[in-house]
């Protein structure tokens, strides 16, 4: 298998996507969640022969997107979804929380000796305080935890239990690892497919963001009629070359390129490790479970609430804030290793050399 290998930076200062474009040259981006690799072969011979071809008009009530991912599905977590329950989208994040009215009560997961887990008492509070909906992200943004199956399965008879939904955010699914056993929340129980729905994309793992396609998952007849029931603009708006770019990314032809990328993710999130031990020992970081996104606790520096100033001030490197993702990510910080290993090891040598009081 080839590993899939981060486009030289001189080549990626070229681009103009946000995280080329936020911060100054000097500073190495490794915050918002796009990747450094090169487009999969299958997804540059899509776009290639649209922008050929003008085609870029509306996408079309019937395409090949459900069909794909279902091979998609099948092939990589041996799930096989109907397509016929599926609808297409432009993102993950539309019509989610705020957007669609909702008021958000945050559970965040529990950090156990051997891992973060879903905080299932903290859910059952949240539930009986009124929630109506559990918005599940699996696997995980920002630890990479691939949950179990069996606390998936517990989610679903809880939400079932109070009447609520659970709606799964899949995005970073195709990132996880091939031994981390990731879990589709449809194929926990018949419980979870009457109560769920997934929301999936090839956005992060072929670095499609941009482009604006993702599909809404349902495995119930009253979840597929909710879906079937939104306005017919939340499927308009999906991007005619999301969709043909996600066609591609779903497609057999793309597995070996995924698998390539895998290797390099799982090379990279053991730097880490490395990195850290060598020249920051007082970081405490779990590889995560899927994704190529480190979250790494630095309270043990003594660098504040939040790290990720001084680091973007003094060292140049822009990292993610952990108090982005709630009260308990103080002290924290999000980096995104989706690179080369010359530029994680440059971004951690920085870091490490800033001149810090240590706790
Ligand atoms: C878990 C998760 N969900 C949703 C999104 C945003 O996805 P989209 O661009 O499809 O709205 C991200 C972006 O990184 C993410 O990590």
């Amino acid at each position: 298998m080839t590993p899939v290998r981060a486009l030289p930076l001189e080549q990626l200062r070229q681009r103009t996507s946000e995280k080329w474009r936020e911060y100054p040259a000097d500073v190495l981006p490794l915050f918002v969640a796009e990747t450094d690799f090169p487009l999969a072969p299958a997804i540059t011979t899509a776009l290639e022969r649209a922008v050929r071809d003008g085609d870029t008009g509306y996408v079309a009530s019937k395409t090949p997107l459900a069909d794909a991912f279902a091979g998609f599905a099948s092939r990589r977590y041996g799930w096989e979804p109907d397509p016929g329950r599926m609808r297409s989208t432009a993102d993950v994040s539309m019509g989610i929380v705020e957007e669609a009215g909702a008021v958000v009560e945050r559970v965040p997961l529990r950090d156990t000796d051997s891992g973060w887990e879903l905080d299932i008492d903290g859910i059952r509070v949240a539930l009986e305080h009124g929630a109506r909906a559990v918005l599940l992200c699996n696997p995980h943004n920002p630890t990479g935890t691939v949950h179990s199956a069996r606390s998936l399965a517990a989610l679903a008879d809880l939400a079932a239990d109070h009447g609520a939904a659970v709606i799964s955010d899949e995005i970073h699914a195709p990132l996880a690892q091939p031994d981390a056993g990731f879990t589709p929340f449809l194929t926990v129980s018949d419980v979870a497919r009457a109560v769920g729905y997934a929301v999936v994309s090839a956005s992060k793992a072929f670095n499609l963001a941009g482009l604006k396609c993702a599909l809404m998952v349902t495995a119930a007849d009253e979840t597929t009629r909710l879906v079937r029931g939104l306005p017919v603009e939340v499927e308009w708006r999906t991007g005619q070359f999301g969709l043909l770019a996600a066609v591609a990314a779903f497609s057999e032809e793309s597995d070996s390129w995924l698998d390539g990328l895998l290797v390099t993710l799982d090379e990279n999130r053991r730097l880490i490790t490395e990195l850290l031990a060598t020249h920051l020992p007082e970081a405490r970081y779990r590889e995560p479970d899927a994704g190529y996104l480190a979250w790494i606790d630095l309270t043990g520096l003594g660098w504040g609430e939040n790290p990720s100033k001084r680091i973007l001030r003094e060292a140049k490197v822009a990292l993610h804030f952990g108090p982005a993702f709630g009260a308990e990510g103080a002290g924290h910080v999000r980096l995104n290793f989706g690179t080369s290993p010359e530029i994680i090891t440059e971004a951690i040598t920085r870091i490490a050399a800033l001149d810090a009081p240590r706790a």
